[in-house]
């Protein structure tokens, strides 16, 4: 049987990844309860101000101005909230590493996770990094940002009164559709990492051990044709639960190291089955799929029928 090879971690980079990971670590377990509470009132209050201004933060958490300037100042030593003069008051806004680092501190504060590990991957449109719940079982965390697939696959969102401006609600409302999309289709059988949580723009989930479908190598008939299997099926699942996966690619497929099964991850960019999109972002995910696999692993694959078997047919 040919051996896939499973590396967790990427040698390259890995140093810096290391030391990015540290920052967020220690910016996470240096935030007192008295900056996360200011931070979650300007992710809060950002509705109703944009930039919030220093007094109406220190009238909502009743703190004194001084002791508030004293908090606000070190948030933006830390690059976690930056401070704009609006119409001659200093007024706060949360930058992306402050969410990341609230919506960290909330998972450890309940006891979602307690420990951060190494930066798995990084992309225009979130991180995820390695993480160990209470009971070391290792899991992820993926933070969403703002991005523009993001925009394209939420402004399709019919009566959702989605303000695109706002980048933290775009993060939010991404890092909540993927979770749901997630709970379906592990609840219905698909083969998914199980999702645990999610809060603000952060996603957790069961940890998959193994290699993005496009960095697997060599894989046997049998497992290729397994993975491949894995992946129509889930599809199928989601299918049948109105969701068609809106970025399918060699990349959003894991393969597991051991048993060497596809789980497919990367659910924030799901339409609906009813969408006019929905149809063609299939048959072009499938394409897309089965080519590589042909090319790759030799498989020879009917596109047309892979579709179909997705539909149910
Ligand atoms: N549950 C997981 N287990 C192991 N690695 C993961 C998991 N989720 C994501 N990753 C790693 O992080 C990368 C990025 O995750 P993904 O969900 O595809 O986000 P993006 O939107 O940035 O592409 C993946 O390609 C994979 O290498
Ligand atoms: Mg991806």
């Amino acid at each position: 049987m040919q051996q896939v090879k499973v590396n967790i971690a990427p040698g390259q980079g890995l140093k810096r990844a290391l030391g990015i990971v540290r920052k967020l670590v220690e910016r996470v377990a240096a935030l007192s309860s008295r900056e996360a509470r200011a931070l979650a009132t300007l992710v809060r209050l950002r509705t109703r101000y944009g930039a919030v201004p220093s007094s109406a933060l220190s009238r909502e958490l009743r703190a004194d101005e001084r002791e508030m300037t004293k908090i606000l100042n070190d948030l933006v030593k830390n690059g976690l909230a930056r401070a704009r003069l609006v119409r001659g008051e200093y007024s706060y806004e949360v930058t992306r590493r402050g969410l990341d680092s609230l919506a960290i501190s909330w998972l450890i504060s309940k006891g979602f996770i307690s420990d951060l590990g190494e930066r798995l991957g990084v992309g225009k449109e979130s991180e995820v990094y390695l993480a160990w719940a209470p009971n070391g079982v290792p899991l992820t965390v993926k933070l969403h940002r703002e991005g523009l697939r993001q925009f394209k696959a939420l402004r399709r969102l019919r009566g959702y009164a989605l303000n695109i401006g706002d980048w933290i609600e775009v993060s939010i409302l991404t890092a909540s559709r993927e979770f749901e999309a997630l709970l379906t289709v592990k609840r219905s059988g698909g083969l998914v990492p199980r999702p645990v949580v999610a809060h603000l723009n952060a996603v957790v989930t069961e940890y998959v051990e193994g290699l993005e479908l496009d960095q697997v190598t060599s894989l046997g008939l049998q497992d290729s044709k397994r993975v491949l299997s894995d992946v129509i099926e889930t599809l199928r699942v989601a299918y049948a639960n109105g969701i068609v996966h809106g970025d399918l690619s060699p990349y959003n497929i894991l393969v597991s190291e051991g048993d060497r099964r596809g789980y497919l991850i990367d659910w924030s960019q799901y339409v609906n089955v009813d969408d006019s999109s929905a149809q063609s972002l299939l048959r072009e995910g499938v394409e897309h799929i089965a080519s590589f696999f042909r090319r790759r692993f030799g498989l020879s694959v009917n596109p047309e029928e892979l579709v179909n078997r997705v539909k149910g047919g």
